[in-house]
Order: structure tokens, then C-alpha cells, then sequence
């Protein structure tokens, strides 16, 4: 995989904030992969496709996903959701990504999900709290990061169910599943 090549095609996709944050992501999942012992190859080529359908129209995602075979189940949450298996069915068919476990972290990155591995955990903690996020509650975030990888991962997951809790919006099952998980 030539990240070069990808980088440019990403600048093209994306506007230039999403790009930067995508740019941002990729610095923070190569310190966590870094911290964790995470291949970081891996992790820089998880991050830079987490987000290459975010701008897609929710049409363009539904058609691709449907296309692939996914039941309309998805369809009834945030269609900020449906960018990221879509992300991975991209970086499969696109630019013939065949690990599993980076296909698995860019599709994860939103919901998360149980049992995730520790790439997929890299992706999903880089991308919530790259130094551009600014949320209520990031900083207690960033100083969990500088403990186990699982505690930052149960930190993050507890503060999305949380915020999505908090405004009575459905939450998808694999954010639950992944909620317990981590929890228990
Ligand atoms: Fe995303
Ligand atoms: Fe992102």
C-alpha cells in the first residue's frame, strides 16, 4: 500500500478540515500503536482510511452498503454511522486491503464493538481524541490514554453511550455490546 498515493487521494475525497483531521487521527493512532506495542504501519494505514466515505451523500452510502449485502438494520441509526463500513468496504475493493484487522478498525471506529483488538481500539481512541477534538470531558479522556489501552477504550465507549444516552438517540447494538464488554 503506497500511503503517498493514498494521502492524495484522501486530500482529493475529503474537504481540507476532514483531511486534517483525518491527518491528526493517523499522529495520535501512531503514538498509541507506539505506547502499545500496535504494529504502526498498520495503524497509520487504519487511520488514514477511517474516514475516506465520510463524505459521501447518505444515498451514495446506502446504495454501497446494500449493494454488499447490508440488511436494512443499519439504516435505522445515524447516518453518521454508515460511513465507516463503507470506509472499509472502500479500502478493500479500492485499494485491495486484505488485513482483516485493518478492515475491522476502520469499520469499528464509530460503533466500536466487544472483544475489539488492539488496533481497532488504537483507531477508535485515536479518533476521539486526536488534538483537534475539543468536547466536553476530552482532556479526562487524553490522561486515560496515558494508561492501558482497554481503560482509554472503556473511557471513550462509556462517554459515547453517555452523550448518545444523553440525547435520546438510538445506540447501535455493537456500541452496547462493546459498552458491556468493557464494563463487565
Ligand atoms: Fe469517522
Ligand atoms: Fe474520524
Amino acid at each position: 500500500m503506497d500511503l503517498d498515493n493514498l494521502i492524495s487521494d484522501l486530500q482529493q475525497r475529503l474537504p481540507l478540515r476532514r483531511f486534517e483531521h483525518v491527518l491528526r487521527v493517523t499522529e495520535t493512532a501512531r503514538a498509541l500503536a507506539a505506547m502499545h506495542g500496535v504494529p504502526a504501519d498498520k495503524a497509520e494505514t487504519a487511520a488514514l482510511f477511517h474516514d475516506i466515505a465520510k463524505s459521501m451523500s447518505a444515498d451514495g452510502l446506502q446504495r454501497l452498503l446494500t449493494d454488499r449485502g447490508t440488511g436494512p438494520e443499519l439504516f435505522k441509526f445515524n447516518k453518521e454511522l454508515w460511513h465507516a463500513p463503507a470506509g472499509a468496504l472502500i479500502a478493500e475493493e479500492e485499494y485491495g486491503i486484505t488485513d482483516r484487522d485493518i478492515l475491522n478498525a476502520i469499520r469499528f471506529h464509530t460503533t466500536g464493538r466487544a472483544a475489539m483488538s488492539d488496533l481497532e481500539m488504537v483507531v477508535y481512541v485515536a479518533d476521539m481524541i486526536e488534538p483537534g477534538r475539543e468536547f466536553p470531558g476530552v482532556e479526562e479522556l487524553r490522561r486515560h490514554a496515558e494508561g492501558p489501552l482497554s481503560g482509554v477504550m472503556e473511557a471513550c465507549i462509556v462517554h459515547s453511550v453517555q452523550h448518545l444516552v444523553s440525547k435520546r438517540v438510538p445506540v447501535h447494538p455493537d456500541s452496547i455490546e462493546c459498552y458491556n464488554y468493557f464494563v463487565q
